[in-house]
């Protein structure tokens, strides 16, 4: 009976709204963070709970990647009502920040400024949305959720392959900043594989955290050490800007391709609304991009270049700027552009109009594919309440730069403003006015925690990967939309775009010899990358067949798992 009336009340909601799987599923970066999810979840915790747990536990396991320090954006959707939300926890510029933070007395950008140190970290989100999450959607209390992250920094974590690997990568920062080296390094050098690493000053913090919600965080002795710290290295921070940090909760983009509802991130993440862009570009071509491999990646790849070129023209903080939603993400937009691509021939991207005022620097940088860092993790509970989160810190490692007595590696967030207009970022991207830096303001962001809904199935998917990840999660909804598992999604080969600097960039295994043959007699460069792109962690509900699914990327070291809630007694 009472099925009956909420199948009626969801039909008149226009909602469809389903029983949950009766598992729970998780899939994230570390084997550790997994299992913290799966702890609370065994707990009597829900999804966001779970996402609580995993977060903090990644933030202490994988410092790399994510942290106290950093930001995210959390894309959630609660079973009982339907409601989709994306939770914006992303760092802010501090109130001191201004457009020329970074330029030298001739305007030129001095090197490594905006990425090492205190003065390339802004103003953290992420205990905003442990506290947030706990809180508003939770069921289990945050003090309970972060026991875990808790004991894996009292207790320590082993160091593995890929922490070795992104400490060597940012070696020279972290020997720079005393705490980080004292904890992350061993006189200097890097710790053995296998070793333990402590951090009992982010236990302490965490555990402020857990008695006093994101107030311990942002007010009295956590932050006055926060901002000491910072300002006694040479940065800007205020307490006022810490005090002041405000989490929003937004709309996420909505998009409809091929019978498929897309749920994603919203500005001031890029990614929804490129994604939309791509898909539409797609979708003007009544969805046919070609039987052949060549036209399908030709099609795709000049969908992407166009993509990132609104990116970089009209992308940014939403509460600070007018970015012309509607007519991004309009099918008359991407009919136009899409008769603008020629079949047989690469467009340079130096054919496609910039604004007049909009002077791309010189010779955008090779991305650094090391410097791909960032973490996601997904996750989907017996109910159906389900988390997709991009998690980050910016590089790895973020600025490296770790406040003393606070255990709370700071973010370095501040690059992903443009420094100077058109000048690209550390991972190539040029932004102009739309992503200038501005007091309060959020930076572009590429993050994209995306739901997939067929009438058939949910997927809950992300990645890391810096300009990468919005075409690595396309790869993922193309790859979901046409009925690919979960395994067969985050083992995908993977090709990018974006439009400076103007070639593919793919995995070596991702284009047949055929197929990059033709595409340079068809005017693209071509860029094979020896390192594996990203680190996607995908959750798959499959109603029709009642069956759920989780995978994580075998380009990474993390762990997925599925599994039946024990029956409270
Ligand atoms: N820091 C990388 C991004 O937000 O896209």
């Amino acid at each position: 009976m009472l099925r009956l009336l909420l199948s009626m009340l969801a039909v008149f909601a226009g909602q469809s709204l389903q029983a949950g799987p009766g598992q729970h599923a998780v899939a994230s970066a570390h084997p550790l963070a997994t299992a913290a999810a799966q702890e609370v979840l065994a707990a009597g915790g829900n999804a966001f709970d779970a996402a609580v747990a995993v977060t903090a536990a990644l933030g202490v396991v994988e410092p790399q990647g994510s942290g106290l320090g950093g930001g995210g954006f959390f894309l959630v959707h609660r079973a009982d009502d339907g409601r989709s939300v994306m939770v914006d926890a992303r760092e802010t510029a501090p109130a001191a920040a201004h457009p020329d933070l970074y330029l030298d007395a001739d305007g030129e950008v001095i090197p490594g400024l905006s990425l090492d140190g205190p003065l390339a970290a802004a103003i953290p989100g992420m205990p905003a949305a442990l506290g947030h999450l706990a809180a508003n959607y939770g069921r289990l209390s945050l003090a309970k959720n972060l026991e875990p992250a808790i004991r894996l920094a009292e207790e320590g974590f082993p160091v593995d392959a890929t922490f070795l690997q992104m400490a060597g990568f940012r070696l020279h920062a972290l020997r720079d900043g005393a705490d980080a080296a004292r904890v992350f390094l061993r006189e200097g050098d890097l710790p053995e594989e296998g070793e333990a690493i402590v951090q009992p000053e982010l236990a302490a913090t965490l555990r402020r955290l857990a008695d006093r919600g994101p107030a311990g965080f942002y007010e009295g002795e956590i932050a006055q050490r926060l901002v000491e710290g910072v300002r006694a290295a040479g940065g800007i921070w205020a307490l006022e800007d810490l005090a002041n940090y405000e989490l929003v909760e937004r709309e996420p983009v909505v998009l409809h391709y091929c019978g498929a509802r897309v749920v994603s991130a919203s500005p001031p993440s890029s990614g929804g609304i490129a994604i939309g862009q791509m898909l539409h570009i797609l979708a003007a071509g009544g969805n046919r991009y070609g039987d052949d491999e060549v036209d399908r990646v030709h099609l795709l790849v000049e969908a992407m270049r166009r993509a990132y070129r609104d990116r970089a023209l009209y992308l940014g903080d939403p509460d600070h700027v007018d970015i012309p939603v509607e007519r991004l993400l309009s099918m008359e937009y991407a009919s136009g552009l899409r008769a603008d691509i020629d079949p047989e021939r690469a467009t340079p991207s130096t054919e496609l109009p910039l604004d007049p005022d909009a002077v791309p620097g010189p010779v955008p940088p090779a991305i650094d594919s090391e410097s791909e860092q960032t973490t996601h993790f997904s996750v989907m509970d017996a109910e159906g309440n389900r988390v997709a989160a991009t998690i980050t810190l910016n590089y790895p490692f973020g600025s490296a730069f770790m406040p003393p007595g606070t255990g709370v590696l700071l973010n370095n967030e501040m690059d992903d403003f443009a420094t100077r207009p058109g000048e690209p970022n550390v991972y190539g991207l040029i932004g102009f006015e739309a992503n200038a830096i501005r007091p309060h303001r959020r930076p572009l962001s590429s993050m994209s925690p995306t739901f997939v809904e067929t009438p058939d199935r949910i997927a809950v998917l992300g990645t890391p990967g810096g300009s990468r990840i919005i075409t690595m999660v396309l790869h993922g909804i193309l790859a979901i939309v046409e009925g690919a598992g979960a395994s067969e999604v985050v083992q995908a080969r993977r090709f990018h775009h974006q439009y400076l600097p103007d070639r593919i960039e793919y995995e070596t295994a991702a284009l047949g010899s055929r197929v990059q043959l033709e595409l340079a007699r068809r005017g693209h460069a071509l860029s094979p990358q020896i390192r594996p792109f990203g680190n996607m962690q995908v959750v798959i509900w499959d109603r029709q067949r009642d069956r759920l699914e989780a995978a994580s990327d075998p380009r990474g070291n993390g762990s997925a798992a599925v599994f039946t809630p024990v029956p409270a007694r």
